[in-house]
C-alpha cells in the first residue's frame, strides 16, 4: 500500500530538541538586564518566529526605544548567550520519540527534512548527532521570511522533489502550524500548538503517534 504521505519536514526547535527553553533563557536573560517584563506566556508569541521579530515582540513591552543598531546588537548578545548553551548539547537534548520516528520513517523509505526559522540549525543537529539523518536542511540561513510565511516549507518540499499535499509538516509553533496550512501541506501539531486548530493531527509530544498515523491520517 502506498502511504498518503511520502515526505515529513519537522520543524526544529521544541520538535527534534529542547532547544525551545534554552531560547526562553537567553531572552529572559536579555530581557532582565533592559528592565523588560518577559513571561513564558510572552515567551510562547516567540515559537518559530526569527531572532530579528522575536526581539521586536519582547521590546512591545519596553519603555523605551531602540534604534535599530541597537536592536541588532541586542539580538546578537541574546544569540551569544543562546550559542553558550548550545556548546553543551548532547543526544540526551534529543525529545522523546523522536529517534524512533526517525528510524520507523525511515525504514519505510519516507524522505525526511528540516524546516526550520532558524540561523544556528545546523550547529545544533551537529550537537545532538543528527545532522545525517535528513535528506534535506531548509532554515534560516536560506529565507527571507520567517514563519507563519510558508517560504521555508516550501523550500523543503521542492529540495525534497515532493507535491506539497504528500509532505507532513510537524510543528509546536502555532506559526509554524500557519505556515504548514499555507504551504498547502497537512501538519502534526505537538506541545503547546496542539490546539491549534489548522492541525490535521495532534499528539502532545512524538511518543503520542504512530507512525500509521502519521502517514495516513488514521490513529
Ligand atoms: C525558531 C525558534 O526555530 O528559530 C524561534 O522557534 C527562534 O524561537 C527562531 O527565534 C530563530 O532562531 P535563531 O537560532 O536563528 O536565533
Ligand atoms: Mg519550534
Amino acid at each position: 500500500m502506498t502511504n498518503k504521505i511520502q515526505g515529513v519536514i519537522f520543524d526544529l526547535d521544541g520538535v527534534i530538541v529542547s532547544t525551545d527553553e534554552y531560547h526562553f533563557r537567553a531572552w529572559k536573560k536579555l530581557a532582565d538586564e533592559e528592565g523588560i517584563p518577559f513571561t513564558r506566556e510572552d515567551n510562547e508569541r516567540l515559537r518559530g518566529v526569527s531572532r530579528m521579530e522575536s526581539l521586536d515582540i519582547i521590546l512591545e513591552k519596553s519603555e523605551r526605544t531602540y534604534s535599530p543598531e541597537e536592536k541588532v546588537a541586542m539580538a546578537e548578545r541574546k544569540n551569544a548567550m543562546y550559542r553558550e548553551s548550545l556548546a553543551d548539547l548532547t543526544p540526551d537534548d534529543i525529545l522523546p520519540g523522536v529517534n524512533e520516528i526517525l528510524s520507523g520513517l525511515r525504514e519505510r523509505g519516507i524522505k525526511m527534512a528540516i524546516g526550520s526559522s532558524s540561523k544556528n540549525a545546523l550547529p545544533i543537529l551537529k550537537g545532538v548527532g543528527l545532522a545525517d539523518r535528513f535528506d534535506v536542511i531548509a532554515d534560516g540561513t536560506h529565507i527571507s521570511r520567517s514563519k507563519p510565511d510558508p517560504e521555508v516549507f516550501e523550500l523543503a518540499g521542492r529540495l525534497l522533489g515532493l507535491d506539497p499535499s504528500v509532505c507532513l509538516v510537524v510543528e509546536d509553533a502555532d506559526a509554524g502550524v500557519e505556515a504548514g496550512v499555507a504551504a498547502g501541506m497537512p501538519v502534526l501539531a505537538v506541545g503547546s500548538a496542539a490546539g491549534h486548530p489548522g492541525a490535521t493531527l495532534r499528539a502532545p509530544d512524538l511518543t503520542g503517534i504512530t507512525l500509521d498515523a502519521m502517514l495516513n491520517g488514521s490513529h
